[in-house]
């Protein structure tokens, strides 16, 4: 089944044996080989489902070893060496801090030089070229494309493009519209991962979800990944209006995973082992002012709610946040979304270092300079 994708990697199957319709119309498990690496490690990283659960754990427990590594100028300088010879380009074309910045910081890490586009008004999509030729013209300079863009499948799309280009360079999608958010739910779960080390891991937990589960990409990803889990339960707690899509119930359904849909956030928080928070996405209103119509005071955490949560229970929020959880639970020791950041940058720098190729070499370095 090896296929190569002709300018390197060797893929489990060949994206040039397929049409684009062909392609575009399959649902993401099946076009998931098609972004996959013969070694099991991903070459683009489009959605969720491309995750299965020991590339889940082998990404978290490299995100760990770079972690430790890195602490050391000596383990610092070996891991900027990994990658010192290719180029990142970050083209974001929807607003972004965090997403943004800790894949720049991943990049530097593994000694990736990078260059950016963040603002499509800059490039020549303004002269009027495509999508199609700009990421193409990206792909001349560099060796990995991180990608945020408002439409749904466009980093699918590139990928295609791309694949059946002479440079056929490796995609990030760091967000696509309302539906998927790959890399952020991967750093959800290495927060996760983390914070129940202690407490026999992910499997059996209680997933409470909060606030616009309908426009909320992140979600929508974590929820999926979750799913690899065993006897994980998720909960989904929003405003009629803003409740989960049926198509993430439907595959839940599919999959057997317990789940409730309540609007009841009050009824959920002392059964939470995990809480995650989200704003309200109000930059997808259909008309003005539709979101603020909603009554959301309901779907906030403060002082009242976090006395009836577990002492062990985790909060997360991919942030940016609003006035969801109060400031005066910053220093919760349950509120783990300071760390949960800082997570992204470790597991990108994983999920980066695995695209090319540079895992086991981390092994081999944490063995025999950090691991006791
Ligand atoms: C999220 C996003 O962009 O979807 N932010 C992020 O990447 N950390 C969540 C949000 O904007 O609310």
């Amino acid at each position: 089944m090896d296929a190569s994708n002709r300018k390197g990697a060797a893929m489990q199957k060949d994206i040039t044996a397929v049409s684009f319709e062909d392609f575009i119309a399959m649902e993401p498990l099946q076009k998931a080989p098609y972004l996959m690496q013969s070694d099991g490690m991903p070459f683009n990283t489009l959605f969720a489902q491309q995750f299965e659960r020991p590339l889940l754990e082998r990404l978290c427990g490299l995100a760990t070893a770079i972690r430790r590594i890195s602490k050391t100028r000596e383990g610092a300088l070996f891991l900027a060496s990994l990658l010192a010879h290719k180029r990142a380009m970050l083209y974001f074309s929807q607003p972004s801090s965090r997403t943004f910045l800790s894949h720049l910081s991943a990049c530097e890490i593994l000694g990736m030089r990078t260059g950016s586009v963040r603002d499509a008004a800059t490039s020549s999509e303004l002269k009027g070229e495509s999508k199609e030729d700009s990421v193409r013209t990206f792909s001349s300079y560099f060796d990995l494309i991180i990608m945020r863009s408002p439409s749904k499948g466009l980093a699918e799309r590139m990928a295609w493009v791309l694949g059946n280009s002479e440079r056929p360079v490796p995609i990030i999608n760091a967000g696509s519209g309302k539906d998927q958010h790959p890399t952020q739910a991967l750093l959800d779960i290495y927060t996760l991962h983390r914070s129940f080390e202690t407490q026999g891991g992910i499997d059996g937990k209680t997933v409470v979800f909060v606030g616009d589960l309908l426009r909320g990409r992140t979600v929508r990803s974590l929820s999926w990944l979750l799913t690899r889990f065993t006897d994980v339960r998720q909960v989904f707690v929003a405003p009629d209006e803003l409740q989960i899509g049926g198509d993430i119930l439907d595959l839940l359904r599919e999959r057997g995973v317990t789940f409730e849909v309540s609007s009841d956030l009050r009824r959920w928080l002392p059964e939470a082992d995990a809480i995650y928070m989200t704003r309200i996405q109000d930059e997808w209103d259909r008309a003005a002012g539709e979101s603020a119509r909603i009554d959301t005071s309901h779907f906030k955490l403060g002082d009242r709610e976090a006395a009836v949560m577990k002492p062990t229970a985790a909060i997360l929020h991919p942030l940016p946040r609003r006035d969801e959880i109060a400031t005066s639970l910053d220093n919760d020791p349950r509120a783990k979304y300071w760390r949960q950041m800082r997570n992204g940058m470790w597991i990108r720098a994983a999920l980066i270092a695995a695209t090319f190729g540079c895992a086991e070499a981390i092994d081999r370095y944490y063995a025999a300079n950090v691991r006791r």
